[in-house]
């Protein structure tokens, strides 16, 4: 069994972080959302991992390398252009060679490992696997439609009129009949080959299609409340659990409530954590509230400032803020209040931005 993880695309979703950076990696809990996926596929039991990779390649290169820390042996797989999930298989072929593999969406978030999945798919008989998981709006998703058996009937991507509260969840195994279905289909009306289509010739070839039912949370953090709801999933699970663990230094003003991870050569002055927050090597938090559900990555900087739900990502600085809250900060960006007068908002935001005043 192989792996191929989807790490292209072109992210427009979650502009202007990905403008400059990849979406697989912008941080749950201060870890790369790619990271996840990669330790799942690594605890199912597999080694060979190909990464498909768009524009963004050499970030992720650089975040992943050989794999090796992740016990995987990692093959990187240039897409010219995001053509659509069933032609990330199609470019995999030679790396696959005929193998069974797990297909895995690089910005997904799959609570609970895939080791399960995989060991249905082996003792099954059948050509694909796909993971389903039930959701309250299934028109706002790929939904299958299953014979009494639970194998696939149909495929519908966002239906009017579902037949079934079962969403597609971005993982898929296949054996190597998909590779005859992603050259027979065609590019669909958003010019893309859909990994739907391929599953859907399947069916209609006589393939047998079977599902697993995901009973533990799985987000898609294709687009900014998902992004925080993940991140607030991964910071319920953190290991450290009702402990608070502190690497850094907390000063005889500040309180910390746990579960809070201070990373080392973070600093607290006369500030309060309440957890579950994590805080990154080298950041500053001084005279501030830091409320739950936040990640703030290293080298940041939080000042006279209240945040709460929100993933601020490396470098970032807050300064003045009274309350930040559902809210996703890039790199280096500083939002900060001027003490100028008259008071007035200044900005200087990239494309695509979006800043909602309170
Ligand atoms: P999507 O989120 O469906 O697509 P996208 O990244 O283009 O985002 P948006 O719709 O916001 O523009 O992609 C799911 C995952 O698969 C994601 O990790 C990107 C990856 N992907 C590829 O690697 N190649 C592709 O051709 C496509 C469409 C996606």
């Amino acid at each position: 069994m192989k792996a191929l993880v989807l790490a292209g695309g072109s992210g427009t979703r979650l502009r202007p972080i990905t403008y400059t950076s990849a979406k697989q990696l912008v941080p749950l809990a201060n870890k790369p959302i790619l990271f996840f996926g990669l330790e799942s596929i690594a605890a199912a039991g597999i080694r060979e991992v190909g990464i498909i990779v768009g524009d963004t390649h050499a970030d992720i290169e650089s975040a992943v390398g050989d794999g090796s820390r992740f016990g995987l042996d990692v093959t990187y797989l240039r897409q010219d252009e995001p053509r659509g999930l069933a032609h990330a298989v199609l470019i995999a072929r030679d790396f696959l060679a005929g193998d069974p593999f797990v297909m895995y969406l690089g910005d997904n978030l799959v609570v609970g490992g895939i080791d399960r999945f995989v060991r249905a798919f082996e003792e099954s008989s059948s050509d694909a696997l796909v993971l389903v998981t039930k959701v309250a709006n299934p028109e706002q998703f790929g939904v299958a439609e299953l014979d009494p058996d639970g194998r696939v009937v149909r495929l519908v991507e966002k239906p009017a009129d579902p037949a079934s509260d079962l969403a597609l969840v971005g993982v898929y195994i296949f054996d190597s009949a998909v590779h005859e279905a992603v050259r027979a289909i065609r590019p669909s009306a958003r010019g893309e080959l859909e990994i739907t289509e391929a599953i859907q010739w399947l069916v209609d070839a006589g393939r047998s299609v079977s599902t697993e039912v995901l009973t533990t949370p799985w987000i898609d953090t294709g687009k900014l409340q998902d992004l925080l709801e993940a991140n607030r999933i991964v910071l319920d699970r953190l290991e450290t659990g009702p402990v608070t663990a502190v690497e850094g230094t907390v000063d005889s003003e500040s309180h910390v409530s746990g579960p809070v991870v201070l990373e080392a050569g973070a600093t607290l002055l006369r500030s309060t954590v309440r957890g579950p927050v994590v805080v990154g090597a080298g950041t500053r938090i001084e005279d501030s509230f830091v409320g739950p559900y936040t990640s703030i990555g290293a080298g940041c900087t939080v000042r006279d400032s209240s945040v709460e739900h929100a993933v601020l990502m490396d470098g970032a600085e807050i300064d003045g803020v009274e309350r930040l809250c559902d809210s996703l900060v890039g790199r280096g960006a500083s939002v900060r209040r001027a003490h100028e007068r008259p008071p007035a908002l200044r900005l200087h935001i990239g494309d695509h931005s979006e800043v909602r005043l309170g």
